[in-house]
C-alpha cells in the first residue's frame, strides 16, 4: 500500500491511489473510460489521483482499445505486484476470482468487486480477510447495477430496525415479464425476442432460473438483518414456467406478474426471530409501486421500523450504469486511504436463522378449471380447509359444461398451500390447473 499523504498536500501532489483492473468487459471498460476521462475530477473527489496501473483479461489480443503496456492475462500475478493499492474486480464467477481477492484482502489491498455470485456464497471468508489485514471490501454494483442500495443499508439505516426488503433485482426477468404483460406472448418467444434484442445473455440460465437475483437476495438479506444468508439459503424459482396463462389470470384480476425477492425479518409467536429470503413469481396488485417498473429496471422496496417505506429505483445493469457504482466504491476506498480510515466492516452479530420455506406464510393464487356442477365448489373449498388455509375470495366465470374458477387464499405456510393444490390437482372434478402464484403487496 502506498504511504499514507500528508493531509495538506492538494490532491493531484498526493502519491497516486494505484488501481489494478481484474476484467475489462461490460462492466469494466466503462470503468477504465470513466477512469481516464474523469481523471481530474476523481482525483479532487478522492483526494489522490486514481491511477489504473494494469489490466487483467483472458485475451489481450482482443483489446487494441486499451494501452498494451497495462494489459496482463495474468490476474495473479497482478495482483501480486507491489505497485497495487486497490484490486477492481470485474471477471465474475467464483473460481479463480476467490483466490485473487483473497491474496489482494491478505496483503492489505483494499477489494471493489460486482461479484454477486463470489459474494453470495463467501463474503464472509472475505470480510475475514479484509477485517485481518485493515483492507476495505466494497460491492456496491453487486446488487441493482447504478442504485445506490447497498450503503444506505450499509450505512445510512445501520441506525434503524429494517424488517423487510423487497424488489426487482433482475433486469433480464423483469424485461421478458413486462414484454410478456405487453404482448400476451408466452415465455419462449418472449425469451428468443430478449436474446435478439441483447437483454438476455447467450446463456440466459443465471437470470431466467433466479439464481443472479438470489445471490442478490442473499447480499440484501445479510446486509438488512446483520446476519449471514448465502444464496443456498435462499428459496429460488426462475419465469421459465411462468405462462402466458399466468400473465392473464393476473390482468383479468388488476394485478401483474413480477420475479421478485423478498427478505424478510421474521418475528414467531414466541418473539423469536428469524429471516427469510426468497425468489419466486408473483402477482402484485397493478396499483403496487413495483407493478410500474417495466423493461429491464430495477426497483427495491425497504421497509424499516423507524424510516417506514423507502423505494429504489434506477438502472440495475449495463456497463455505464454498473460502472458508476463501482467508481462510488473506488472514491470511498481512495478517501479511506488517504484518510487513514476504513469503510465498514461485515455486520453478522444478530446471527439469524433462516427459516424455510415451507414455513413461510405466503399466500396464493389458484386459477382452475372444474366442472360446472353442484357441489364442486365445495370439493375444492374443503381441500383448502383440510390444509388449514382459509380462502380470502372466490370468483367463478361459465363457459358450456366448465367453469373458471379463482380462489385467493389468506396467508398460510407455503408448505400447507403447496399440498392443498396438489390435492386439488387430484380432485376428478379439476379439469385443469391453469395457474398457481402466490400473491405479494395487499393486504392478507
Ligand atoms: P464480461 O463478460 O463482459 O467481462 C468479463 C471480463 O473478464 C472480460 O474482459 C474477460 O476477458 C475477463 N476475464 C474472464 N476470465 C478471465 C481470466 N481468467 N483472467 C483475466 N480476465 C478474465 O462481464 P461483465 O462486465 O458483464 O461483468 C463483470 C462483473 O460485473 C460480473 O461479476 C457481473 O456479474 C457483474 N455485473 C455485471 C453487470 C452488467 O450489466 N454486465 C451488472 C452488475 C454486475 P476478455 O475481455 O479477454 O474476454
Ligand atoms: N444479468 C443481470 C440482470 C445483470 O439482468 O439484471 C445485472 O446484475
Amino acid at each position: 500500500m502506498s504511504p499514507v499523504s500528508p493531509k495538506s498536500l492538494s490532491p493531484a501532489d498526493r502519491a497516486p491511489i494505484r488501481v489494478a483492473m481484474l476484467g475489462c468487459g461490460t462492466v469494466g471498460s466503462e470503468v477504465a473510460r470513466l477512469l481516464t476521462e474523469q481523471a481530474g475530477e476523481l482525483a479532487a473527489r478522492a483526494g489522490a489521483p486514481v491511477e489504473l496501473v494494469g489490466i487483467a483479461v483472458r485475451r489481450p489480443d482482443k483489446h487494441p482499445e486499451l494501452p498494451a503496456e497495462l494489459l496482463t492475462d495474468d490476474a495473479a500475478a497482478l495482483v501480486a505486484r507491489d505497485d497495487v493499492d486497490v484490486v477492481v474486480e470485474l471477471v465474475g464467477g467464483i473460481d479463480p476470482v476467490r483466490s485473487w481477492l483473497l491474496t489482494a484482502l491478505n496483503a492489505g489491498k483494499s477489494v471493489v468487486t460486482a461479484n454477486k455470485a463470489l459474494l453470495a456464497e463467501y463474503s464472509a471468508e472475505l470480510f475475514e480477510a479484509s477485517d485481518a489485514s485493515g483492507a476495505d471490501l466494497y460491492f456496491e454494483a453487486a446488487v441493482a447495477g447504478a442504485i445506490p442500495l447497498l450503503r444506505p443499508l450499509r450505512e445510512s439505516l445501520a441506525g434503524d430496525r429494517i424488517t423487510r426488503v423487497m424488489g426487482i433485482v433482475n433486469g433480464t426477468t423483469n424485461y421478458i415479464l413486462s414484454a410478456m404483460d405487453a404482448t400476451g406472448a408466452g415465455y419462449a418467444e418472449t425469451l428468443d425476442e430478449a436474446s435478439r434484442l441483447g437483454y438476455a445473455e447467450a446463456d440466459p440460465t443465471a437470470d431466467v432460473d433466479g439464481y443472479d437475483a438470489a445471490s442478490k437476495a442473499a447480499i440484501l438479506a445479510s446486509l438488512a438483518f446483520h446476519s449471514r444468508v448465502t444464496a443456498k439459503d435462499v428459496h429460488r424459482e426462475g419465469i421459465a414456467d411462468v405462462t402466458a396463462s399466468d400473465l392473464a389470470a393476473a390482468r383479468t384480476l388488476g394485478r401483474t406478474v413480477k420475479l421478485l425477492a423478498i427478505c424478510e425479518r421474521v418475528t414467531a409467536d414466541d418473539g423469536t426471530e428469524s429471516v427469510s429470503a426468497r425468489v419466486h413469481p408473483v402477482m402484485i396488485p397493478r396499483s403496487h409501486q413495483l407493478a410500474g417498473v417495466g423493461g429491464a429496471f430495477n426497483a427495491v422496496y425497504v421497509e424499516a421500523d423507524a424510516a417506514g417505506e423507502l423505494m429504489f429505483y434506477g438502472q440495475g445493469a449495463g456497463g455505464a450504469p454498473t460502472a458508476s457504482a463501482v467508481l462510488g466504491d473506488l472514491v470511498a476506498v481512495a478517501r479511506n486511504q488517504v484518510l487513514g480510515g476504513r469503510g465498514p466492516r461485515e455486520s453478522a452479530h444478530a446471527a439469524l436463522p433462516v427459516r424455510p420455506m415451507g414455513q413461510t406464510p405466503t399466500r396464493y393464487h389458484v386459477s382452475l378449471d372444474v366442472a360446472d356442477r353442484a357441489g364442486v365448489l365445495a370439493q375444492v373449498a374443503q381441500a383448502f380447509a383440510a390444509h388449514g388455509v382459509s380462502i380470502a375470495a372466490v370468483r367463478q366465470r361459465d363457459a358450456n359444461d366448465t367453469a373458471s374458477l379463482v380462489v385467493v387464499t389468506h396467508l398460510a405456510p407455503d408448505a400447507a398451500l403447496q399440498s392443498t393444490v396438489d390435492e386439488i390437482a387430484k380432485l376428478d372434478v379439476v379439469h385443469d390447473v391453469v395457474s398457481v402464484m402466490r400473491v405479494e403487496g395487499e393486504d392478507a
